[in-house]
């Protein structure tokens, strides 16, 4: 490969300087074929603890172990040239104090590759976010509706209405006076979302929050239609996969019972022309 091809790698701070700019295009993945097919496209890769949903069949993301974690972030590095990639820290692997934090994030960062990591929480998460930033670690932070604390929340709900608003403004601020590269806003009422995004450095990354975010992310399987299990407002369908891959492979079922398939191009050696036709045992 010629110097004038090479792949750049995309950095924290190529994301930092992309606040007010053009709008960051960010999806999950897992898996590596999945990997290959959102690097073309986006700027950040998250590795979401998302996984155990989507993949594992999971009922919430409490579950998500770092091994897990770390199994998908190799999977996902190895079909990643140029996108950011960060890998979500699961439930229990941070949150007990920064030192927790720093050693299971330093083991995410040197078996997967990955760049950077992302841990749940405002406030409360800004002292642990100052001490990885400041030992090598860039964090992206998530406020708004942490799914890990959806025991505590009651419900996936919208966060930010009412007297609620400054409770998460106030997190925003801090993790970005934390050192923070970024923060993700989910499930944020539209106007304050906004007004977040107006005020902190870092950039925002919204889902279910505001187009006045500086970047968007989705879950990928949720906007192509291969998960269902939850159909929220702020998913956007941009394919219907799970529709066609069962149509698929109900074709294929009634082929095989119907001894259609396989056909004489998907075998080996002559076949006698009484099958071919399909009349024979
Ligand atoms: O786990 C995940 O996929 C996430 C995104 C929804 C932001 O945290």
């Amino acid at each position: 490969m010629s110097a004038s091809t090479e792949i750049r790698t995309l950095t924290p701070p190529d994301i930092v300087g992309r606040k007010n700019g053009t709008p960051i295009v960010c999806l999950t993945a897992y898996t590596t074929p999945m990997a290959r097919l959102v690097d073309r496209h986006c700027d950040v890769v998250l590795v979401g603890d998302s996984v155990g949903m989507v993949l594992h069949g999971l009922p919430s993301t409490l579950g998500v172990t770092l091994d897990m974690m770390i199994l998908h972030g190799k999977a996902v590095r190895r079909g990643v040239e140029r996108a950011l990639i960060v890998v979500d820290m699961p439930f229990g692997s941070y949150e007990e104090g920064p030192e927790q934090a720093f050693r299971n994030a330093a083991r995410i960062m040197a078996e997967t590759g990955c760049a950077a990591v992302k841990l749940e929480g405002g406030k409360t998460m800004a002292e642990t976010i100052r001490f990885l930033t400041g030992r090598g670690i860039p964090a992206m932070a998530h406020v708004g509706l942490t799914p890990q604390s959806v025991n505590v929340f009651g419900g996936y709900k919208v966060q930010g209405r009412g007297h609620d608003a400054d409770r998460i403004l106030q997190d925003a601020v801090a993790v970005a006076e934390a050192g923070a590269f970024s923060v993700v806003l989910e499930k944020v009422a539209e106007p304050l979302a906004r007004r977040i995004a107006k005020k902190i450095g870092i950039p925002t990354i919204g889902i279910g929050a505001s187009a006045a975010c500086d970047g968007q992310i989705l879950v990928v399987d949720d906007m192509l239609g291969m998960f269902s299990a939850f159909r929220p407002k702020f998913v956007k369908r941009y394919a219907e996969l799970g529709d066609r891959m069962d149509a698929a492979i109900a074709a294929y079922a009634d082929d095989v019972r119907e001894r259609r398939f396989p056909g004489p191009d998907h075998v080996f050696g002559d076949v006698p022309k009484a099958v071919k036709g399909g009349t024979a045992a």
